[in-house]
C-alpha cells in the first residue's frame, strides 16, 4: 500500500482551500485533511495543539486568514489575531513535533512604491492593517518553526467565494459599464493554478533536506497586469465564452474612497521560487478561462 503524505490544511472554506480540494481530487500520493474554523480555530493554541497532536501530519498548510482588506481597518484586533497570532500558533505547535509549515502571505506586505518587481530581499513596509497583520504572521512563522516556507502570493481569483473576477461577472450580468483602476498593478493569480503549485511543492519538499530551503518565496502568476487590464481580459473572455460582458474604462485609485489604502505597484519577482522549485503557470488567458468555465452558471448568465 502506498504511504500518502498527510497535510493538515487550516481554513477549509476559503477559495484557496476549495481550489486545492479540486486540484488534488485525483492525487493518490497526497492526503489533504481540511479543517474549518470550528474544528481548528488558529487563534486558539489549544485547538491547534489538539488537532496537530491527533493527526500528526507530515506538513501543516496554513490557508486560514482574515482577508477583508477594508474590514481589517475597522477590526484590526481580529486581523492581527488570525493573521499574526494564528499563524504563530500553527508554526510553534508544528515545530514541537518537527513538522514543516507552509504559510501563505501576500504582496501587500510591500508599500507598492518600487518601479521594478519586488524580490524576497526587498524591504517590507505595509500601508494597511491587513498587510501589517500578514507581515506579523510571516515573522512569527519564520521565527518559531525552523522548517518553514512562507509563500507570498497575490490577487487571487477562483470559481469560489467573492473575488474580483466573480464580482466583475456579477456586475456584467447587470449590464453596467465599469470603471476600474488602472494604477494598481499586480500579479492576478488563479487559485486553481496556485493550488496545483502547492501540491507540486509539497511533493518536492517531502523527505527533503531543509538545511537551505526554509525561507520566504514569491509564488504568483508571472504576468503583471493593472486591475483595468485584468478586467478587460476577463470580460473579453467571458464574451467569447457566451457569458456576460460589459464596457470597462480606466479610472484612478484616488477616485474611489476606501477604508484601507492600497499599495499601487506590488509586482512580484518569482525568480527565487523558479530557481529553487520551478514555476508552472499557464498563460493568463487559459487561467481566466478555466475559472470562468468553472464558475456556477447562476453567476455567468443574465437572470
Ligand atoms: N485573496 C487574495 O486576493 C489574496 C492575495 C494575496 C494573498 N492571499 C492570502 O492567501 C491565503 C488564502 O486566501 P483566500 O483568498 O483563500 O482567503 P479566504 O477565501 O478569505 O479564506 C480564508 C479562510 O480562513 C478562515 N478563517 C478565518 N479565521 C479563521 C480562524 N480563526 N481559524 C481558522 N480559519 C479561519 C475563513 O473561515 P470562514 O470561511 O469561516 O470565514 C476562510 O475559510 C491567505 O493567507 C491570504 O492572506 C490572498
Amino acid at each position: 500500500m502506498t504511504v500518502r503524505t498527510r497535510v493538515l490544511v487550516a481554513g477549509k472554506n476559503g477559495q484557496l482551500s476549495k481550489s486545492l480540494k479540486v486540484a488534488s481530487a485525483a492525487a493518490t500520493d497526497l492526503e489533504f485533511c481540511f479543517f474549518d474554523r470550528h474544528a481548528l480555530d488558529v487563534t486558539k493554541a489549544q485547538s491547534c495543539s489538539a488537532i496537530i497532536d491527533r493527526l500528526r501530519p507530515d506538513f501543516v498548510l496554513n490557508l486560514a486568514a482574515y482577508t477583508s482588506v477594508d474590514d481589517a481597518e475597522r477590526f484590526p484586533d481580529d486581523a492581527h489575531s488570525v493573521n499574526g497570532v494564528g499563524a504563530g500558533n500553527l508554526a510553534q505547535i508544528s515545530a514541537v513535533h518537527d513538522i514543516p509549515i507552509i504559510h501563505i502571505s501576500t504582496d501587500y506586505v510591500f508599500d507598492g512604491e518600487k518601479r521594478s518587481p519586488y524580490d524576497e530581499t526587498d524591504r517590507t513596509n505595509p500601508v494597511n492593517t491587513y498587510g501589517m497583520s500578514k507581515l506579523a504572521g510571516e515573522n512569527s512563522v519564520s521565527r518559531l518553526n525552523p522548517k518553514h516556507i512562507v509563500l507570498r502570493t497575490a490577487w487571487l481569483y477562483s470559481p469560489f467565494g467573492s473575488n474580483f473576477v466573480s464580482w466583475l461577472l456579477s456586475m456584467a450580468v447587470e449590464g453596467r459599464p465599469l470603471r476600474i483602476v488602472a494604477d494598481q498593478v499586480g500579479n492576478p493569480t488563479s487559485a486553481l493554478d496556485l493550488a496545483k503549485s502547492l501540491a507540486d511543492l509539497i511533493r518536492q519538499l517531502d523527505n527533503t533536506d531543509w538545511t537551505n530551503l526554509s525561507g520566504t518565496y514569491h509564488l504568483a502568476a508571472p504576468e503583471p497586469l493593472s486591475r483595468f487590464q485584468w478586467a478587460k481580459r476577463v470580460v473579453a473572455l467571458s464574451g467569447e465564452l457566451y457569458g456576460p460582458t460589459c464596457q470597462v474604462s480606466a479610472a484612478a485609485t484616488t477616485e474611489f474612497a476606501t477604508p484601507a489604502t492600497r499599495p499601487l505597484r506590488t509586482v512580484l519577482s518569482m525568480d527565487k521560487f523558479q530557481n529553487t522549485f520551478g514555476l508552472k503557470f499557464p498563460p493568463i488567458e487559459q487561467s481566466i478561462g478555466d475559472v470562468l468555465q468553472a464558475l456556477p452558471r447562476s453567476r455567468k448568465v443574465a437572470q
